[in-house]
Parts: C-alpha cells; structure tokens; sequence
C-alpha cells in the first residue's frame, strides 16, 4: 500500500515474477477493505500516506490479519517511526527507495521465522523528533532501531556494547523512553566512578552510621529506580564482590543497604552498557559468567562510526540542529571539502568525537558556514591522500546539496577505484545493493561510458 502508484506498479510488477499474487491500494482505508476479502500472507505498508498514515493503520491491519507479515516502508531515517511500527506490530520495515534487494531479504527473513507476537501493541511513543532522537540509516543501525522496538516493552536485562562515543546511553535512553514505564524513573549510575565502597553504597543505599561519615540515611539507585530504569554504565568495570552483589539482584530482585539488617526489593528494569568485549573478560577471570549472561539476555552492539559512513550525512546534520540550537547559532552551510575530510577520516572517538568537532567548529564560526579552515589538519589528512573533487558545475560548493555532494562523492571514489564496486563499498561504507541503487539514482557512468556490468544492469532495471 503506497500512495505513489508508480512504486506500487513496479513492486507489483516485480513480486508476480516471484510467482506472488499482488493486489495493490492507494490509501489505509482502501487497503483495509482489500485484506479483509483476500486475507494475504504479507502486507507492504508505506508509511506516509494522505489521510491515514500507515502508523495509524498499521493497529487495525494487525487486529484484522493477526498472523499476516507485514512489512513497513519509510522514507524516514529515524529511531521514532522504527520504534513505534515495531511496538505496534510490524514484522520488519524498508527504507524508501525501496531497495529490491532488501525487500526480498525481508521476505525472506519472514518466511524463515515463525517468532510471532513478540510485540506488545498497546501504547505508542510520541512522534515527532525528540531532542534526543537517534539516527542513522546503515544496515546496523536498521537492526538496532527494530531490537529496541522489539524489547522495550518487556522487562528483559539488555547489555549495550560498543566503543566509546558510539551511542550507547542514548540507546539506554531510547528503551526507556519506548519502555512499558517512560514515566518512571531512569537512574543511571558509572560503575567506573566510584572505589567499591562508595559504589556499593550509591547503589544499594547505606543505614545512618553504617561507615564513617555516613551521617543520615540514604537510599540507593535501586531503590530510586523502582517502577522505572536502572542504567549501569561502564558494568565491565565492576569489582569481583560487587558483580557478586549485582547477580544477586538479577536472581532475586533484592538487595542490602550497607549497615541494615533487612533486605530490600526492586523491580527496576536493568540496563548495562560497557565498551569492554565482556567475554574476553569473562575467559581472562575478571568477570563471572554467570553475571555475564544474565546481563546479556539481549545485546545490543553498536558498530564503530567507520564501520558505518553512511550514517555520517544523517548525524552531521542532527548534530548541527541540535548544537545550533544550543549555541544559538544559525550554521547550516558544509563546504565540500569539509565533507570530504569528515568522510575520509576514521572517527576514533566515534560520534562523540564528531558532535565535538561540530560543535568547536560551530562556536568558531564567524557566519553561517563550515569551511576547511576551521577543522585541525589531523582531521583532514586522510582527505589529502586523496585529489580534491573536480569542482563541476562552477557553482561555489558552499551552495550544493547533500545530494549533490553525495553523488559527486560516489563518482569519485568509483572513479578512483577503476569502478571497482566492492572496494568503493567499503570505503564508501554502504552495502553493494545501496551503491548499485545509488549509481541508478544519480545516473553515474563509468569513464569508458559503460554505465554497470550485464547482471548489474538487469538487477538494476528492476528496482
Ligand atoms: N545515532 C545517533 N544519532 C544522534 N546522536 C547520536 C547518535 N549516536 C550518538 N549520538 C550522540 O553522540 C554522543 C555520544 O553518545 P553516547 O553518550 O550515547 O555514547 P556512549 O557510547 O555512551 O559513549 P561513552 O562510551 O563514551 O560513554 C551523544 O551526545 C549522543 O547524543
Ligand atoms: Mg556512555
């Protein structure tokens, strides 16, 4: 269902080769009256629609066709949309364009898993863009957005791993914003912080006089945490007997304040994030395994920012909106080659790093733009190795768009790479079917003229 009848031709058209029975709709109520006659094994559901949207139908198509798959597209490439037509009963969702390649991989994946009902469909987040909205359009963040969707609800132990800088609070944010308790409250507490002894006691909360200087009593972050989330950051860090101490509230939903004689009991949903590789810990003996998978019921891991360049576009401009707005600042212009060094560049610091950047570039700014001569040379050496982009259409580059950027930029590193695809991919950091897609979008051309290899051309032709 889509309201672009030319995308829902070509779909159509596409799925009969398939040996698929293919009926087509135009808006959510016209939709509706087609699967109640027909009752099909899948349902393709755009997003965007005039009149209802396919969020708002998606409930009644779930309650009408309980065991049908039904696939969203979006053309958004943010958290909120996922999470809700996730909570609200999607099996999986596409990005528009639709990629042929990844719908089928969709259909498949349906087909090959029989895990229904995994979601529970009651109560649906607020739309619109947070201010701490995630986004992000690569295949890993994909995946990250649909197990949030999928787990929020529940009050299962999620472990958030990832290098520094890469998201993970924001993760642990964003579950407990999509959680069964976003009213409650979310206690984050950095088991790296504090010695043993101070920790235990923020944690757990410690009896009038149970140490020196324990002058009143107070309560812990689990007992501050009830009937919301508790979020231990850094929990690779945790001594041997306070892992011991955490176990015990994951068995038992209790714990001891230092210096009471009575334990207490909480029923706090448990995050953890670490950006230790958690198992080579355990193999080492510096953390119990039976903690360890506890705490990993479901884990969540977020790739390195070079693993996953096509999220740079997305983040660069959530960033500035989000760094403008707190600056007060109105810097909505990249050049070119400011670009092409953030693309070049291998982010140790992953994200943070980048929203630092910005935000150094920003407040030095003395207009509306970021120019070359605001980033530190490290950050652009990468960028000089290779020879600066032809400037075409004599049009100052401050004036081009992200897509012209992105086009020209593909062209380039395809040129550069003897339209080698595979190894423009990996530079580019996006998958085959994105850069094939993307050639056919932008109507690149090999310099010999020879636009795509023949099955590249067929796979082309269909998407
Ligand atoms: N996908 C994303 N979309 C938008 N902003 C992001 C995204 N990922 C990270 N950020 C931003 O980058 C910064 C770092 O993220 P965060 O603090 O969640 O990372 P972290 O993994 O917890 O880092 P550390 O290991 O250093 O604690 C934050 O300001 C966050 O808002
Ligand atoms: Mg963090």
């Amino acid at each position: 269902m889509d309201d672009d009848v030319a995308s829902c031709r070509t779909l159509q058209l596409h799925l009969q080769t398939q040996g698929h029975q293919v009926g087509i709709a135009h808006s959510v109520d016209e939709g509706l009256i087609q699967v109640l006659h027909k009752a099909p094994e899948l349902v393709i559901l755009d997003i965007r629609m005039p009149g209802k949207s396919g969020l708002e139908g998606l409930p009644e198509f779930r309650q009408a066709l309980p065991t049908t798959r039904i696939i969203m597209i979006t053309a958004f490439h943010d958290m909120e949309s996922t999470i809700e037509a996730m909570q609200k009963g999607a099996d999986d969702y596409i990005h528009k364009p639709i990629d042929i390649d990844e719908l089928e991989a969709s259909i498949d994946k349906l087909n090959s898993d029989n895990n229904d009902d995994l979601v529970n469909t009651e109560k649906s987040i607020q739309p619109g863009g947070h201010p701490l909205t995630m986004v992000g359009r690569s295949r890993a963040m994909k995946e990250v957005f649909k197990t949030i969707g999928l787990v929020a609800k529940s009050p299962a132990t999620v472990l958030i791993t990832g290098a520094s800088g890469t998201g993970k609070e924001l993760v642990a944010r964003a579950i407990h914003r999509a959680s069964a308790s976003p009213d409650g409250p979310l206690v984050a507490v950095n088991c790296a912080a504090l010695v043993e002894t101070l920790l235990e006691s923020e944690m757990f909360g410690h009896e009038k006089g149970a140490f020196t200087g324990a002058v009143s009593r107070q309560e812990g972050k689990f007992a501050l945490a009830r009937g919301g989330t508790i979020f231990l950051d850094e929990v690779g860090e945790l001594s041997p007997s306070m892992q011991a101490k955490l176990l015990r509230v994951l068995q038992y939903k209790e714990f001891t304040p230092l210096g009471a004689k009575q334990p207490q009991t909480t029923n706090a949903r448990v995050i953890t994030a670490t950006n230790l590789d958690l198992s080579e810990q355990v193999q080492r003996g510096n953390f119990r395994e039976d903690l360890f998978y506890r705490l990993q019921v479901i884990n969540i891991h977020l790739p390195p920012l070079r693993e996953r360049k096509e999220d740079l576009m997305d983040l660069i401009q959530t960033l500035l909106a989000r760094i403008n707005k707190e600056l007060r600042r109105n810097v909505s212009h990249i050049t070119k080659e400011v670009l092409d060094c953030l693309q070049a560049y291998h982010w140790p610091g992953n994200v943070r790093e980048l929203e630092n950047l910005l935000m150094k570039c920003v407040a030095l700014s003395p207009g509306d733009k970021l120019t070359r001569d605001l980033l530190p040379d490290y950050i652009c050496r990468q960028a000089e190795l290779n020879p600066p982009l032809p400037q075409a259409s004599g049009k100052p580059l401050e004036r081009w768009s992200l897509e012209e950027m992105e086009k020209a930029h593909i062209q380039r590193v395809l040129d550069a790479n003897n339209w080698h695809k595979g190894r423009a991919c990996e530079i580019l950091g996006i998958s085959r079917p994105r850069l094939r897609r993307m050639i056919n979008q932008f109507e690149l051309r090999s310099p010999n003229g020879t636009p795509m290899e023949e099955d590249e051309l067929r796979e082309g032709s269909r998407a």
